[in-house]
Protein backbone atom coordinates (compact mmCIF):
# COMPACT_ATOMS: atom_id res chain seq x y z
CA UNK A 1 0.00 0.00 0.00
CA UNK A 2 2.51 2.72 0.94
CA UNK A 3 4.62 1.56 -1.98
CA UNK A 4 1.58 2.36 -4.27
CA UNK A 5 0.92 5.60 -2.71
CA UNK A 6 4.64 6.69 -2.98
CA UNK A 7 4.67 5.61 -6.91
CA UNK A 8 1.15 7.76 -7.10
CA UNK A 9 3.19 10.59 -6.05
CA UNK A 10 6.25 10.22 -7.94
CA UNK A 11 4.03 9.33 -10.78
CA UNK A 12 1.90 12.78 -10.37
CA UNK A 13 5.29 14.99 -10.00
CA UNK A 14 7.33 13.86 -12.95
CA UNK A 15 3.59 13.54 -15.28
CA UNK A 16 2.95 17.38 -14.14
CA UNK A 17 6.86 18.51 -15.97
CA UNK A 18 6.39 16.20 -19.00
CA UNK A 19 5.70 17.72 -22.44
CA UNK A 20 6.08 21.10 -21.19
CA UNK A 21 9.41 22.41 -22.00
CA UNK A 22 9.78 23.03 -25.75
CA UNK A 23 13.24 22.82 -26.45
CA UNK A 24 13.67 19.66 -24.54
CA UNK A 25 12.94 16.60 -26.58
CA UNK A 26 13.00 13.82 -24.26
CA UNK A 27 10.06 15.68 -22.45
CA UNK A 28 11.52 15.88 -19.04
CA UNK A 29 11.30 19.13 -17.42
CA UNK A 30 15.39 19.81 -16.35
CA UNK A 31 15.92 22.67 -14.23
CA UNK A 32 19.34 22.15 -13.14
CA UNK A 33 20.85 24.47 -15.62
CA UNK A 34 18.82 27.17 -15.71
CA UNK A 35 20.15 30.14 -18.14
CA UNK A 36 18.37 33.57 -18.10
CA UNK A 37 19.20 34.04 -21.42
CA UNK A 38 18.04 30.82 -23.12
CA UNK A 39 15.53 30.00 -20.44
CA UNK A 40 14.14 33.07 -19.03
CA UNK A 41 13.77 34.85 -21.50
CA UNK A 42 11.88 32.73 -23.93
CA UNK A 43 9.41 32.11 -20.92
CA UNK A 44 8.89 36.03 -20.81
CA UNK A 45 8.64 36.30 -25.02
CA UNK A 46 6.15 33.62 -25.06
CA UNK A 47 4.03 34.55 -21.96
CA UNK A 48 4.56 37.96 -20.94
CA UNK A 49 6.51 40.47 -23.49
CA UNK A 50 3.42 41.36 -25.44
CA UNK A 51 2.24 43.54 -22.34
CA UNK A 52 5.61 43.93 -20.64
CA UNK A 53 8.17 44.93 -23.25
CA UNK A 54 10.09 48.08 -22.59
CA UNK A 55 7.48 49.46 -25.53
CA UNK A 56 4.26 48.54 -24.26
CA UNK A 57 5.04 48.06 -20.33
CA UNK A 58 1.35 47.88 -19.25
CA UNK A 59 1.11 48.35 -15.60
CA UNK A 60 4.97 50.15 -15.40
CA UNK A 61 6.22 46.77 -15.97
CA UNK A 62 8.99 45.80 -18.44
CA UNK A 63 10.31 41.94 -18.43
CA UNK A 64 12.76 42.17 -22.11
CA UNK A 65 15.46 43.29 -19.96
CA UNK A 66 17.71 41.80 -17.28
CA UNK A 67 17.59 44.60 -15.08
CA UNK A 68 13.77 45.37 -15.37
CA UNK A 69 13.46 41.47 -14.51
CA UNK A 70 15.07 41.46 -11.32
CA UNK A 71 13.45 44.06 -10.25
CA UNK A 72 10.41 42.19 -10.37
CA UNK A 73 12.41 39.14 -8.85
CA UNK A 74 13.29 41.16 -5.71
CA UNK A 75 9.83 42.53 -4.88
CA UNK A 76 8.38 39.43 -4.92
CA UNK A 77 5.66 40.27 -7.39
CA UNK A 78 6.92 38.17 -10.79
CA UNK A 79 6.39 34.79 -8.68
CA UNK A 80 3.60 36.02 -6.67
CA UNK A 81 1.59 37.07 -9.71
CA UNK A 82 2.87 33.87 -11.55
CA UNK A 83 1.61 31.73 -8.55
CA UNK A 84 -1.80 33.54 -8.69
CA UNK A 85 -0.95 34.52 -4.82
CA UNK A 86 -3.30 36.94 -3.59
CA UNK A 87 -2.10 39.77 -2.85
CA UNK A 88 -0.97 40.31 -6.45
CA UNK A 89 -2.34 40.56 -9.92
CA UNK A 90 -2.59 37.12 -11.21
CA UNK A 91 -0.34 37.15 -14.13
CA UNK A 92 -0.39 35.93 -17.32
CA UNK A 93 -3.31 38.37 -17.31
CA UNK A 94 -6.35 36.88 -18.92
CA UNK A 95 -4.72 34.18 -19.34
CA UNK A 96 -3.93 30.42 -17.80
CA UNK A 97 -1.58 30.49 -15.50
CA UNK A 98 2.17 29.20 -16.65
CA UNK A 99 3.06 25.33 -17.12
CA UNK A 100 4.63 23.54 -14.36
CA UNK A 101 7.53 23.13 -16.01
CA UNK A 102 8.11 27.05 -16.90
CA UNK A 103 6.95 28.16 -12.89
CA UNK A 104 9.70 25.24 -11.97
CA UNK A 105 12.33 26.88 -14.27
CA UNK A 106 11.59 30.67 -13.13
CA UNK A 107 11.64 29.47 -9.00
CA UNK A 108 14.94 27.34 -10.18
CA UNK A 109 16.62 30.43 -11.64
CA UNK A 110 15.50 32.80 -8.75
CA UNK A 111 16.93 30.32 -6.17
CA UNK A 112 19.94 29.92 -7.96
CA UNK A 113 20.14 33.98 -7.10
CA UNK A 114 18.91 34.75 -10.29
CA UNK A 115 21.61 34.88 -12.78
CA UNK A 116 22.20 36.96 -15.47
CA UNK A 117 24.10 34.23 -18.15
C1 LIG B 1 -2.43 40.73 -21.79
C2 LIG B 1 -1.41 41.55 -21.19
C3 LIG B 1 -0.53 40.96 -20.12
C4 LIG B 1 0.18 39.79 -20.16
C5 LIG B 1 0.25 38.75 -21.27
C6 LIG B 1 0.93 39.73 -18.93
N1 LIG B 1 0.66 40.83 -18.17
FE1 LIG B 1 1.50 41.29 -16.36
N2 LIG B 1 0.32 42.93 -16.22
C7 LIG B 1 -0.55 43.39 -17.19
C8 LIG B 1 -1.25 44.57 -16.71
C9 LIG B 1 -2.28 45.38 -17.48
C10 LIG B 1 -0.77 44.79 -15.38
C11 LIG B 1 -1.22 45.89 -14.40
C12 LIG B 1 -2.12 45.30 -13.35
C13 LIG B 1 -3.41 44.83 -13.92
O1 LIG B 1 -4.08 45.56 -14.66
O2 LIG B 1 -3.75 43.65 -13.67
C14 LIG B 1 0.22 43.77 -15.13
C15 LIG B 1 0.93 43.66 -13.95
C16 LIG B 1 1.97 42.77 -13.74
C17 LIG B 1 2.81 42.73 -12.55
C18 LIG B 1 2.65 43.57 -11.31
C19 LIG B 1 1.76 42.74 -10.39
C20 LIG B 1 1.42 43.36 -9.08
O3 LIG B 1 0.81 42.64 -8.24
O4 LIG B 1 1.73 44.53 -8.87
C21 LIG B 1 3.72 41.74 -12.73
C22 LIG B 1 4.84 41.32 -11.79
C23 LIG B 1 3.44 41.14 -14.03
N3 LIG B 1 2.38 41.80 -14.62
C24 LIG B 1 4.12 40.07 -14.54
C25 LIG B 1 3.73 39.37 -15.66
C26 LIG B 1 4.34 38.13 -16.09
C27 LIG B 1 5.51 37.45 -15.37
C28 LIG B 1 3.70 37.74 -17.21
C29 LIG B 1 3.93 36.49 -18.02
C30 LIG B 1 3.91 35.25 -17.31
C31 LIG B 1 2.67 38.74 -17.50
N4 LIG B 1 2.71 39.70 -16.53
C32 LIG B 1 1.80 38.70 -18.59
C33 LIG B 1 -0.74 42.84 -18.44
C34 LIG B 1 -0.22 41.61 -18.86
Amino acid sequence: MKILVVFTVLLLVFSSCLYKNEEDITGICDTSAVKYSTDIVRIMDENCNGCHSTDQHQGKVILDTYAQTVVHVKNGKLMGSILHKSGYDAMPKNAAKLDNCSIATLNAWIKAGYPNN
